[in-house]
């Protein structure tokens, strides 16, 4: 069946490069993008048309860091930086979903507000605990959420209300990947938490299950001096903190490294020789005290950088703030080396947060043809349209301004789902 969707449509086509398509057609086939024209050809006007007016038609977002049980306390308890935030708060939070029932509800508000705010793709953290990490997935698929989720393992440096043995974790994560085969949105991502988190044995499992079953893998990377400290006095053969995941062969193209904000040169060229995706989350990186991370100076260097809302160390699950505190970040680095090389631009923005991702997800580029359709429809008719006002200028005003009430509809696989 052949459907259009009218608007003003943009796409992020590579790091540097906007496309524009005025007031034009995106043309689906049965949820698949056929194309997207200015006038609608001849042998398509049967195409049922939803006409968004002179609203802002985007891809949807991926959000490929963010922890599923830190939400229900984001924007509270950003009053210590990392390791003494964990102990004081996420850890207590995490606790909490040992309870399956509770589990349940609160991650159906969460899959909800993702679709809300127009993410459709996410590579997400759970808790330790497999039985609420598989109604996560359930949730998520459900609300039509596709990505990865993440049981986490943690079998050391933790509270006892919230560790694991590493025979526990072992089989836990056996028993979670069993659980997976149900789901067809969501797929399983293995999930040490970050290296002070995990024994060597631990470690040495996960890397040698991803090798096994060729399952992709995220965690932390260099987000804090004192983490940095921590993962040298624990792993004293390594030389930098990468090694250690790297030794255990969990450092590679399918790999998500979340924060990198203290990577040096060094880290930067052996994540970008082995194809690892750092994620670049700008509101954590403030909140809890981390630092500015050179995101500008990494996509020079020729890194595939993806960006994470990362909730609940991040203040927000929108992914169009997530992309103004990038903007906003960069230009606070910027101005702290007067080094004017240091700042994102919007196309940049939009990209990272995108198609950044799209080899997780085995996309093309921009609203490419034969995909199911992901898409967010914002409408910012209510700002002022004043004259010369291009629709590059709507998106990074629209990045700035809007929020999830000025999103009217969003697509994910092929499907409108509000
Ligand atoms: N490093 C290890 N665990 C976490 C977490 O939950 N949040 C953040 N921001 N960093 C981490
Ligand atoms: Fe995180």
């Amino acid at each position: 069946m052949l459907t259009a969707l009218k608007g003003n449509i943009l796409e992020a086509l590579s790091l540097d490069t906007l496309g524009v398509h005025p007031d034009s057609y995106l043309v689906l086939e049965d949820g698949r993008v056929e194309g997207i024209y200015s006038i609608l050809p001849e042998s398509m006007k049967e195409a049922a048309v939803t006409d968004f007016g002179d609203a802002l038609i985007l891809q949807s977002f991926a959000d490929m860091h963010l922890h599923g049980p830190q939400y229900e306390y984001t924007g509270t308890g950003m009053d210590r930086p990392l390791l003494q935030w964990l102990d004081t708060y996420a850890f207590p939070t995490e606790a909490r979903y040992a309870d399956t029932a509770y589990a349940r509800r609160m991650y159906r508000v969460l899959a909800r507000d993702l679709i809300r705010n127009g993410t459709t793709r996410v590579a997400m953290f759970s808790s330790l605990h497999t039985d609420s990490t598989l109604i996560l997935m359930d949730e998520l698929d459900k609300a039509g959420v596709t990505g990865y989720v993440g049981k986490v393992n943690m079998d050391r440096n933790a509270p006892p209300f919230l560790c694991e043995t590493t025979e526990e974790s072992e089989k836990e994560t056996l028993r979670w990947l069993e659980g997976c085969r149900q789901f067809t949105r969501v797929k399983p991502i293995l999930t040490p938490r970050f290296a002070p988190s995990c024994t060597d044995r631990l470690l040495a499992f996960l890397g040698k299950l991803k090798a096994e079953r060729d399952l992709p893998v995220q965690s932390h990377l260099s987000e804090n001096t004192n983490e940095i400290a921590l993962v040298a006095q624990l792993f004293p053969d390594c030389g930098q903190y990468w090694e250690v995941y790297d030794k255990y062969g969990l450092f590679d193209s399918r790999t998500l490294m979340a924060h990198c904000v203290h990577s040096d040169i060094r880290e930067r060229a052996a994540m970008r020789l082995r194809g690892v995706h750092p994620v670049h989350c700008a509101s954590s990186n403030n909140s809890l005290m981390s630092g500015i991370s050179p995101v500008a100076h990494m996509l020079q260097e020729g890194q595939t950088v993806c960006l994470g809302s990362d909730v609940a160390g991040g203040t927000t699950l929108s992914m169009l703030r997530t992309m103004a505190n990038s903007i906003s970040a960069s230009k606070d680095r910027g101005s702290m080396m007067q080094d004017a090389s240091q700042v994102i631009s919007i196309e940049q923005a939009y990209f990272m947060a995108t198609g950044a991702s799209r080899s997780f997800f085995g996309q093309g580029i921009g609203f490419a043809e034969g995909e199911l359709l992901h898409a967010v429809v914002l409408d910012d008719t209510d700002l002022p349209m004043f004259s010369g006002l291009t629709l590059r200028d709507r998106l990074l005003r629209a990045v700035y301004r809007l929020d999830d009430r000025h999103i009217k509809a969003v697509y994910s696989e092929g499907v409108r789902l509000l």
